[in-house]
C-alpha cells in the first residue's frame, strides 16, 4: 500500500497552494485507491521552534540521552517516522517574504535530524532518507519569479527546498508554481492545473 504525506502551510481558507496540493492528491488517490494519505497543516499545528534543549537532544547520541531528552524528541521522532514511512511527499507553500512560511520551516527543522534523516561525514552531509521517494511542491505567489522575470533571483523557495531535500537524499522533486495571484484573470491558476494534470503520478 502506497503512502502519501501532505504538508500544507497556508493559514488561508481559500489557499491557492493548498488547493493545488489537493487537486494533485485527488489524482493520486484515483491512481492509488488503496493508498493512505496523511495530512498536516503546519500553520494550524503550532509546531515548536528548536530551542537549546531540543538542539542538544538532537545531537546527543541516542544511548546517552536522558529521559527528559527522549521525551522532548517525541514529536520530532513522530514527524520523522511519518516522513520515512511515506512514498510521496506533497508540500503546499505560499511564498511569504520570498521564502516559505515560518510554520513550514518549523516542520523542516523537526524532520532534519542527525542520524535519522542525515548524517555528517568527512565528505559532508549525507542523506539517510531511503531512495525512491518522490516530492511534489505546490507554491502560490503574488509575483512572478520565472526565468523571464526580473525577480527570478528572489525565488528562495525552489532553490532552498531543492537543496534541503537533496541533503536528506530526496532528489526526485517536482515544482508547480501558481504565480501572479494578485492579478485578476486566473490565467496562472489554469496553467498550474494543467501542469498538475501533466505530472506523472
Ligand atoms: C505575509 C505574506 C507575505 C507575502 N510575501 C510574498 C512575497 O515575498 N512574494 C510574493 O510574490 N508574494 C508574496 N505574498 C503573496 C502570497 O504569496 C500569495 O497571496 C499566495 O497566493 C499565498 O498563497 P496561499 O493562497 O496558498 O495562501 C505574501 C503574502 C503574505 C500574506
Amino acid at each position: 500500500m502506497a503512502n502519501l504525506l501532505e504538508i500544507d502551510s497556508s493559514p488561508r481558507v481559500n489557499s491557492v497552494s493548498t488547493r493545488l496540493a489537493r487537486v494533485f492528491v485527488a489524482r493520486w488517490q484515483v491512481a492509488n485507491p488503496a493508498g493512505r494519505v496523511v495530512r498536516r497543516n503546519t500553520s494550524e499545528e503550532k509546531l515548536p521552534y528548536l530551542d537549546a534543549g531540543l538542539v542538544e537532544a538532537f545531537f546527543c547520541p541516542e544511548q546517552e540521552r536522558s529521559v527528559e531528552q527522549r521525551r522532548s524528541l517525541e514529536l520530532s521522532d513522530r514527524l520523522v517516522d511519518e516522513l520515512l514511512a511515506t512514498d510521496v511527499l506533497v508540500i503546499a507553500a505560499p511564498m511569504w517574504n520570498f521564502g516559505v512560511p515560518a510554520s513550514l520551516k518549523a516542520w523542516i527543522d523537526l524532520v532534519v535530524r542527525p542520524w535519522r534523516t542525515f548524517e555528517l561525514t568527512a565528505e559532508g552531509v549525507r542523506g539517510l532518507v531511503p531512495p525512491g521517494k518522490r516530492v511534489f511542491v505546490f507554491t502560490a505567489r503574488g509575483g512572478s519569479y520565472g526565468a523571464e522575470s526580473k525577480y527570478g533571483e528572489l525565488d528562495f523557495q525552489e532553490p532552498y527546498l531543492r537543496a534541503l531535500f537533496a541533503s536528506l537524499g530526496m532528489v526526485d522533486v517536482r515544482f508547480v508554481h501558481a504565480e501572479q495571484q494578485h492579478h485578476a484573470g486566473g490565467e496562472s491558476m489554469r496553467r498550474a492545473l494543467e501542469k498538475i494534470e501533466a505530472l506523472e503520478i
